[in-house]
């Protein structure tokens, strides 16, 4: 699906040494068929030449506040009218702080406040720098002006510390720009999907979990929210930033999952459970750490919960479309659709996660949807181009099985 194709993106870059990698940025732009024009601060000129952005983009790059070539001299008028989207990158401590003040005395601060479309920071400095408060108020402001603040990631950066403040990858910053060109048709749909997996405590250092890494879930939301939905996302202990746009509450166990859905549930036209659930919890946590014994440890495990089934137990008026996942590793159609009728579901999603390279932990899966009265196959692809398809055999789903809007 090209979502950038044709749209119009402004890169503005900054004088940052993460300014090298708006090359393969708007290389990347290029490649999706998106219209890109650069315009560059004096102190991004230091680092990479207008003439490589010239190259890559294929059109001038603009430079000065009043450009004698443009209509009128009004360059930077003209420039923010034709943008759909502004993107700063890499936005430097410098200019997040010119920018949320408003100053107007270059080409970007001009530009910035003329573009009435979709205003985009990537920030990028040391990560000090990132966590002062001064820059940190800067970031709120700008956000409270309806900013999309993209990053900064964590990591090595190029003064030699390690922290938040590298500039995202262009990959990312690609993706999270396709994410805002998807349609916005949801809008008013409220969605709850749980993600990851639940600890079970033993004693204050132990806990029973499973391998989930949580990104099947978070690409559920990530598909529901960029569509303009409402999406609370339940998530257990994982590494996964959250998607734009996402609501997310942190749990650890499945009794705390429960509580936090149980909540939202009744309020929601869609839920979708991708967590994987611990299934048993032990009695009783021990208060202090357990001590090794060479006779080996009994543990008295007891049943969680089943969140997903007290769900699609709510009485009919506030019940929302439900659907379940199946992690099976045999027979999964059957032992699915048994999941599927047992726990009165609107839908299940299966996939075999004994399939090397798919399931837990892995970028791409395969599944398996079945529903009452038939059953579709997602083939294997990333999990998050299965999750836009989700998305659009729940909507089919919820509308033939009768719920309207
Ligand atoms: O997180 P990833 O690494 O991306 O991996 C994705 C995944 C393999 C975890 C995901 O695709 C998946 O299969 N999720 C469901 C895992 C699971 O627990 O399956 P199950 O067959 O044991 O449970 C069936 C359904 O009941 C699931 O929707 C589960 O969320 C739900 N359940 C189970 C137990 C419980 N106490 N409460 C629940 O809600």
């Amino acid at each position: 699906m090209m979502t950038l194709q044709g749209r119009r993106v402004l890169v503005a870059i900054t004088g940052g040494i993460a300014a090298y990698k708006c090359v393969e940025l708007v290389r990347r732009l290029k490649d999706r068929q998106a219209q890109v024009r650069v315009l560059m601060t004096e102190s991004a000129q230091a680092f990479v030449g207008p003439l490589t952005f010239q190259a890559v983009s294929g059109e001038p790059v603009h430079t000065e506040l009043l450009d004698p070539a443009a209509e009128q001299g009004m360059g930077h008028i003209e420039l923010a009218r034709w943008a759909e989207f502004m993107l700063v990158a890499p936005a430097t401590a410098n200019h997040m702080a010119r920018l949320a003040q408003g100053f107007a005395d270059d080409l970007l601060g001009a530009v910035w406040l003329a573009h009435a479309g979709q205003k985009i920071i990537a920030p990028a400095m040391n990560q000090q720098m990132w966590r002062a408060p001064a820059v940190q108020r800067n970031a709120a402001v700008l956000q409270g002006d309806e900013v999309l603040i993209l990053g900064p990631a964590s990591g090595a950066q190029a003064c030699g510390d390690v922290g938040p403040g590298r500039m995202l990858e262009p990959a990312d910053l690609l993706a999270q720009l396709e994410a805002l060109c998807f349609r916005k048709d949801l809008h008013g749909l409220k969605v709850v999907v749980t993600a990851g997996p639940t600890r079970e405590r033993l004693d204050p250092v132990r806990y029973i979990s499973n391998f989930s890494s949580g990104k099947m879930g978070y690409a559920v939301a990530e598909a529901f929210a960029e569509r303009g939905a409402d999406v609370d996302l339940v998530s257990g202990p994982v590494q996964l930033s959250t998607p734009v746009g996402v609501r997310r509450i942190d749990v650890e166990s499945a009794g705390e999952m429960h509580k936090e859905v149980m909540l939202l549930a009744s309020f929601a036209d869609v839920f979708v459970a991708t967590a994987a659930v611990a299934d048993f919890r032990v009695d009783a946590v021990a208060a202090q750490k357990i001590k090794k014994d060479a006779s080996g440890l009994q543990l008295n495990l007891v049943p969680n919960t089943d969140i997903l089934a007290d769900v699609a137990s709510l009485s009919e008026e506030c019940r929302p479309f439900v659907v379940g996942f199946a992690a099976e590793t045999q027979q999964v159609q059957h032992f699915g659709r048994d999941k599927l009728e047992r726990k009165r579901l609107d839908m299940i999603a299966c996939n075999d996660v004994s399939a090397p390279g798919l399931g837990f932990g892995s970028d791409r899966n395969a599944l398996w949807l079945l529903w009452k009265d038939g059953s579709c196959q997602l083939a294997e692809a990333s999990k998050k181009h299965l999750a836009r398809q989700l998305v659009d055999h729940i909507l089919e789903q919820r509308t033939r099985q009768g719920v309207h809007d």
